[in-house]
């Protein structure tokens, strides 16, 4: 069964208003020219989700991060009905940037996926190894753990897209090779299938994520578990997003 593709890019912490609007409109672009064949996604910085959504077309607009709390004292904190509000129909959650520099450790994670569910965000589950765990052979070992942190308590899939993005290749410009990610997506789906059962894994998209940019979107995107893309720094460039988009659809 071929999942239709997901590429989704992740602007992070970068860009201004102006630079916002822009990429969301060429987001619509490519959204329009790819229309029931690939679906395009923008996670713009929270601050300009609204801007954003109000350009975005058929493109989907998710959040960055979301509060695990519904509402309350907490202080900087976004709930999941703010960024609905905003215009956001899903959530990243468990960003690796999130899990090392904010302290989000798998208990967190659960607790922000059960509150995005709950406030109907479609969730995208980020999970993957550091250079360390992949050198001592432990790659399955830390993304099956993450995934059984992050999803223990679910009974179903629905609404949930995982990405797998291994921290040594986010943001470095070293990308795992075609086989590398191949092999951890058919292991993520397969541990999938044990918990959900064949349909639910069969029907959730697993995207990679790890220095994509256009000349080696193809490559990847061709595996058969590879559903799509998180990309980080190539999304800020409206032409090489689109590239990629274009990949997705071969
Ligand atoms: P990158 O980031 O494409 O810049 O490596 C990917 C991500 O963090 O989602």
């Amino acid at each position: 069964m071929k999942r239709r593709p997901l590429v989704i890019g992740n602007w992070k912490m970068n860009g201004d208003r102006g630079a916002a609007v822009r990429l969301a409109a060429a987001a619509a672009d490519v959204a329009a020219a790819l229309s029931g064949v690939v679906d395009v996604g923008i996670s713009p910085p929270a601050v300009w989700l609204e801007r954003a959504a109000a350009v975005a077309g058929s493109a989907r607009v998710l959040a960055q991060t979301s509060s695990e709390h519904t509402g309350g004292a907490h202080t900087g904190e976004l709930s999941c009905a703010m960024l609905s509000e905003a215009g956001a129909t899903g959530t990243l959650v468990g960003h690796s940037e999130r899990r090392q520099f904010n302290g989000e450790d798998d208990a967190v994670v659960a607790s922000k996926l059960r509150e995005a569910r709950e406030s109907g965000l479609e969730v995208v589950l980020c999970v993957g190894e550091s250079l360390e765990a992949r050198d001592a052979g432990a790659t399955l070992d830390v993304v099956e753990g993450q995934l059984e942190g992050a999803l223990a308590a679910l009974d179903q899939l629905a609404g949930i897209v995982i990405a797998y993005e291994p921290v040594w290749a986010i943001g470095t410009g070293r990308t795992a090779t075609p086989e590398q990610a191949q092999e951890v997506h058919a292991a993520v789906r397969s541990w999938l299938a044990r918990r959900f059962g064949e349909a639910a894994a069969a029907a959730t998209r697993i995207l990679y994520g790890g220095s994509v940019k256009g000349s080696n979107a193809a490559a990847l995107l061709s595996c058969a578990d590879i559903d799509g893309a998180l990309v980080g720094g190539a999304s800020l460039d409206a032409a090489e997003f689109a590239a990629i988009c274009r990949a997705a659809a071969a």
